[in-house]
């Protein structure tokens, strides 16, 4: 089962299995990872699910869908790697991810 790593921005870190099919949104939530608020439950529609990928991981994760680039535009405190986590599925090739939260969720 991959592992995932996120890491708050007060920098408490939580690693945590993830089912692969799943999202890392739904793998955040199902283990209570905090800055992860999803009020739109995985539609795409909200950009409360933001996460900065790592360096490293960004290129493997990938780059975001238009629609969802649209979404992350307006988000607050976003990088050149922000994704919405509802948008990254959770595959093997994702064993060892690190997201970070950012110390706000919203538009
Ligand atoms: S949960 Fe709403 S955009 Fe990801």
């Amino acid at each position: 089962m991959p592992k995932i790593t996120f890491i708050e921005h007060n920098g408490a870190e939580h690693t945590v299995d993830a089912e692969v099919g799943t999202s890392v949104m739904e793998t955040a939530m199902r283990n209570d990872v905090a800055g992860i608020v999803a009020e739109c439950g995985g539609g795409c529609t909200c950009a409360t699910c933001l996460v900065h990928v790592d360096d490293k991981w960004y290129p493997v994760v990938g780059q975001p869908s238009d629609d969802e680039a649209y979404m992350i535009d307006g988000a607050f405190e976003i990088t050149s790697t922000s994704r919405l986590a509802c948008q990254i599925t959770v595959t093997d090739e994702l064993d060892g991810l690190v997201v970070r939260t950012p110390a706000y969720q919203g538009r």
